[in-house]
């Protein structure tokens, strides 16, 4: 019987519910008017300067986000002397492995991971999303189908930075990640120091774009953690950890420590935040707080940083630590900005 006393109970909670039900439906969520005519794209560290660039020569002239994410990170994936794409460092077993993930405006996506002998996993990742059934493909599976797909099979040759700090590594194999590895100018995976000592790292570039028609997409390309044990996997190749776009709502990406950031499913975390009404760095700062808690005394071993576009054209990055930059380029900006950190 719905008596007068369920009927206020009823009423309150669905009152209340206005304010706290975390199943709205998305027509009852905060609409997020889109930005037309003023494109933007963010990457991370300071190799997204260039990666940036890339990705303008596609949004500049009205393009697709999408075709410009994967433009920008191919920039990377062809440096000789950066952290992501085959001149990276190997696993503990020698060989470099490379992650990618992608998603466009429609929740489409593609992903291929624990990739070899492949230039652009950035690209195979697409063909992933744009000709199979499939979200992700993996190892001898993702290779067989990008040779099938006209990538050509690369020379399986460490570059001579990447041999001399495996051999480095070899001397004494430990794991240990250095914090802001990724930050070429001050670090870089091939600086003197982490050539001398064979260091632990992980390289990555996240990158996310939203066009002239107020469309988002996002890539995430990676060589994971140097020296990582054979078959690991990162946050990078992972849609929701590495990389989440919603066109509703933004999109947001991560670098650091992959393990960490898979463990609060970082990228959609940071979306759902912006969901809630959070600016794109307060949405970042909370994720980062939660591995944190996590974390704890243990934080500081780790580096962490997102990135986050809203549809509204804001943008923001946090970092768990002091030393994460990320890249942004509009019609009239360009730079690099130090994130603000919770260390
Ligand atoms: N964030 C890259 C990785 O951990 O593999």
């Amino acid at each position: 019987m719905f008596n007068r006393r369920k009927f206020v109970e009823a009423s309150f909670l669905s009152s209340l519910g206005t304010f706290i039900n975390p199943f709205k439906t998305s027509s009852e969520e905060e609409f997020i008017p889109p930005v037309l005519g003023k494109p933007v794209v963010l990457s991370t560290w300071d190799t997204g300067i260039a990666a940036n660039k890339g990705a303008w020569e596609v949004l500049g002239k009205g393009g697709r986000a999408l075709d410009a994410v994967e433009a920008g990170v191919m920039v990377t994936e062809s440096s000789q002397n950066c952290c992501v794409g085959l001149g990276a460092n190997p696993d503990r077993d020698g060989f470099v492995t490379l992650d990618a993930c992608i998603m466009d405006e429609f929740s489409n996506c593609g992903s291929v991971a624990f990739l070899e002998r492949i230039k652009h996993p950035i690209s195979v990742a697409r063909r992933v999303m744009e000709k199979t059934p499939h979200v992700m493909l993996v190892g001898s599976g993702a290779q067989q189908f990008a040779v099938a797909e006209g990538f050509p099979l690369e020379k399986q040759e460490l570059s001579p930075e990447a041999k001399q700090a495996y051999e480095n590594w070899l001397k004494k194999s430990e794991y240990k990640p250095v914090v802001n590895i990724e930050n070429t100018k001050s670090h870089g995976p091939f600086a003197p120091q982490y050539l001398e000592n064979g260091e632990l790292n992980h390289d990555t570039i996240g990158m996310i774009a939203m066009d002239a028609k107020g469309n988002l997409s996002g890539s995430c390309t990676t060589s994971g953690m140097g020296f990582k044990m054979r078959g690991r996997l990162g946050d990078s190749p992972i849609i929701g950890a590495g990389l989440f776009v919603d066109n509703e709502i933004g999109a947001a990406t991560a670098t650091g420590q992959g393990e960490d950031v898979i463990r609060i499913a970082g990228s959609h975390t940071v979306v759902e935040l912006m969901r809630q009404g959070l600016s794109p760095e307060q949405a970042c700062k909370k994720a980062v707080e939660r591995i944190l808690r996590i974390k704890k005394d243990k934080a500081k071993e780790i580096q962490i940083g997102f990135i986050a576009i809203k549809k509204n054209g804001e943008y923001g990055g946090y970092a768990l630590q002091k030393g994460f930059s990320f890249a942004v380029k509009t019609g009239n900006v360009e730079k690099l900005v130090q994130a603000k950190s919770l260390i």
